[in-house]
């Protein structure tokens, strides 16, 4: 009786053994057998109707985009400035002063970008017109397409 115990036991602990061995293994081989997804961005982006943007002022744009890093994607909220130059030319701008990433406005009176954190200022074609803003704005890939704005490369904004 206390040998059928004993040996019952043992097999319940090889068995619990097992069970913890494989709920480490599953993971482990899981994170060097399956590749991670490489980090992109959801291509391109609709964020406007080209006709619907003033000539020669900004415009601020909401948009969603998602993108992956490894195994996690994530979908989250972004803005750019839309500055429309022509019929069919748009540039967009990334929303973060170049100097210490503060949140700029628009300024429409003075038809020029603010930045409230350092008072640098920025022209239409985002150019540094004051304050201690080291470069101009950021853009966005951007293209229009059927009358519609579409930004590209909207993780990694191009440093002008
Ligand atoms: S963060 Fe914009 S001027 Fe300093």
């Amino acid at each position: 009786m206390a040998e059928s115990r004993r040996s019952w036991l043992e097999r319940a602990i090889y068995a619990m053994g097992g069970i913890l061995g494989a709920a480490l293994a599953v993971p482990a081989a899981a994170y060097l057998f399956v590749p991670p997804r490489s980090k992109k961005s959801s291509g391109w982006i609709e964020v406007a109707e080209v006709e619907r943007l003033p000539l020669k002022s900004a415009e601020e744009v909401v948009f969603r985009h998602t993108r992956a890093d490894g195994w996690k994607v994530t979908t989250e909220k972004a803005t750019a400035w839309l500055v429309k130059t022509g019929d069919n030319e748009v540039t967009a701008f990334a929303p973060q002063c170049t100097h210490l990433g503060c949140v700029y406005s628009f300024d429409n009176a003075k038809s020029q970008f603010v930045c409230p954190c350092h008072t640098s200022a920025f022209s239409l074609d985002g150019q540094v017109l004051a304050g201690p803003a080291p470069r101009p704005l950021d853009q966005f890939v951007v293209k229009v397409e059927n009358g519609k704005v579409l930004l590209g490369g909207t993780d990694k904004p191009v440093k002008a």
